[in-house]
């Protein structure tokens, strides 16, 4: 498995890097696809409430309805058409480059499973909808798709008669059936819609709308796509004969052929445990040890910064409970917590400037805590290099293996982690010369918003401020991938150069 992982996670940074110097980071495709996602379902659900207006429900009109929709063109039908299946496309094309993405970058585990089990069911909606939109245009395609479908489904012991039997005698089927799958064509995505809520319930500030250029981009594109290429129909079902030469939607009806060549109990018996294997992907090793945010009540003075800044809605205030002079205090729901510590980062108690051996603070990490990072950043000091400024990496586990691996430098969970008191602390005490402190890239956090915190703390937006004494030409951040080793190698370098022609001027004076 974690082969698989690697692999795949080895081909999106390459495919990343790429389209970074194409796109640049903040509007790259790949690091959009769940926004672009719900753009994608926004433009199914206007363009198919448009096609509804003209659709006829009867198994006599229904093909003529929709190739008067195409062509004779009321209101741009025809383009909403094309619009309606390029986008239902490109759904499946980022959901399914999502899901990739999220598996390759390890979040679906622990209290992740949520959302991977909900996108699961998502995907399924999706196919659903999509396979039962093809139905719709009875043509053809759709005669070869809805026998095969009821044969399938006839393979499981749960009907009386074979259903597929419908669809062999021309005067079998009538227009209930329609009716049926118009239903079924609406129902479906808005039970998508309920799900993609719930997908998005543990997520706090989740990023879902695209930024403007990457949408703009996108709709071009479809544009396009449907004005160059319109969506056209095969010739219309014809139940007294068997459809010849078919052009298959590979994105909705890939598994079509399969379903219709292989034995039905091979496709069904492959499906199931596919379906299976991939729900449960979050409980099969190798398994990860669950690091937990903890509260300490007697340092909690519920200011509420913790549950401001959690990316995963992992924090609730609730009335004091221990008598203290606070109206609330933080909890932590382990359910929802994944260990990123970004809580520890904005808690006031957290500061390295304390007498105490334990630096209890109001919310931590059991590994590592507030003290563990004090004790390596005191050893990361000790171990910087002769020659040169001094500068001390503060490195995200996620970022690239260049900055955790430097010697003066100490690894957390997340950058966010990092209180910005850490930094006034590392040069106020002369344990360097200059901080860097060194994340996952742009619009990419692992653990989501990281950089962000991260950038407004330093710039005095955000609580827990950088202090305004600390010189900020000592500091600096560098937001690269995993990939990007060289980029992080570069900007050290060019931080450590600022702070040698610095320190030559100081002593020119
Ligand atoms: C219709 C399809 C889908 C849409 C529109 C969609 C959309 C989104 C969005 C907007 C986010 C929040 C991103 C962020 O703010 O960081 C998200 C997160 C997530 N999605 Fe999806 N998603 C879809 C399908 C899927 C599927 C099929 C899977 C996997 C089976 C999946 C797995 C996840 C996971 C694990 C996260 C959470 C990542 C984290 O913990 O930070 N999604 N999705
Ligand atoms: S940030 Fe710290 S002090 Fe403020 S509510 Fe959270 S745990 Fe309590
Ligand atoms: S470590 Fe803190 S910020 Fe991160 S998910 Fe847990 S409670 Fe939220």
């Amino acid at each position: 498995m974690n082969l698989l992982r690697r692999g795949l996670l080895n081909g999106f940074d390459r495919a990343e890097a790429l389209l970074d110097r194409v796109f640049t980071p903040v509007h790259n495709p790949l690091k959009q696809l769940g926004a672009l996602g719900t753009l994608f379902f926004a433009v199914v659900i206007v363009t198919g409430v448009h096609l509804y207006i003209g659709y006829d429900t009867s198994v006599s009109g229904a093909y003529g309805s929709v190739e008067y929709l195409s062509v004779s063109a009321w209101f741009l039908a025809g383009v909403a058409r094309s619009l309606h299946r390029y986008a239902s496309d490109a759904l499946v094309l980022v959901m399914l480059l999502h899901a990739a993405r999220e598996f390759a970058r390890d979040r679906y585990r622990g209290a992740r499973w949520f959302s991977w089990v909900t996108g699961i069911v998502a995907m399924l909606l999706v196919y659903g909808s999509g396979i039962g939109g093809y139905w719709l245009v009875w043509d053809e395609l759709a005669q070869f798709i809805a026998i095969v479908s009821m044969e399938w489904l006839d393979w499981l012991p749960i009907f009386g008669e074979p259903i597929a039997g419908i669809f062999v005698a021309p005067d079998a089927l009538d227009d209930r059936f329609f009716t049926l799958l118009i239903f079924l064509h609406i129902a479906l995505p808005l039970m998508l819609a309920l799900v993609l809520w719930l997908h998005l319930q543990r997520i706090s500030r989740a990023a879902y709308r695209p930024p403007w250029r990457a949408a703009l981009g996108a709709m071009a594109m479809l544009v396009g796509l449907s004005v160059v290429f319109p969506a056209v129909s095969h010739p219309p079902a014809d139940l007294a004969r068997l459809p010849a030469k078919l052009g298959l939607d590979w994105f909705y009806l890939a598994a079509y052929p399969l379903m219709d060549r292989l034995p039905r109990a091979a496709t069904w018996g492959g499906g199931v445990a596919l379906l299976i294997l991939f729900t449960a992907l979050p409980w099969l090793p190798p398994l990860r040890r669950r690091v937990v945010a903890v509260v300490d009540l007697d340092y909690c003075n519920g200011c509420g910064r913790c549950n401001d800044d959690c990316p995963y809605n992992a924090i609730a205030m609730v009335a004091r409970t221990d008598g203290k002079p606070f109206e609330t205090q933080a909890v932590v729901n382990p359910g929802l917590c994944v260990g990123c510590g970004i809580c520890v980062g904005a808690c006031p108690p957290s500061t390295p400037f304390r007498t105490t051996v334990d630096l209890p603070t109001g919310i931590d990490l059991p590994d590592p805590s507030l003290k563990d990072l004090r004790g390596q950043t005191l050893a990361a000091a000790a171990r910087h290099q002769a020659g040169g400024p001094r500068v001390l990496v503060f490195a995200c586990a996620h970022g690239p293996a260049a900055a955790t691996e430097f010697p003066a430098s100490v690894t957390l969970p997340c950058v966010a982690m990092l209180p910005p008191s850490f930094i006034d602390f590392a040069l106020s005490r002369h344990l360097a010369d200059g901080v860097m402190l060194a994340g996952c890239d742009s619009s990419a956090c692992y653990n989501r918003l990281g950089e962000r915190w991260t950038d407004e703390r330093l710039a005095g937006k955000r609580d827990p401020r950088l202090r305004a004494r600390v010189d900020r030409a000592r500091v600096a951040v560098s937001w690269v991938g995993r990939q990007s080793g060289d980029e992080f190698r570069a900007a050290l370098s060019a931080f450590a150069a600022r702070l040698s022609a610095r320190a030559a001027e100081g002593d020119k004076r």
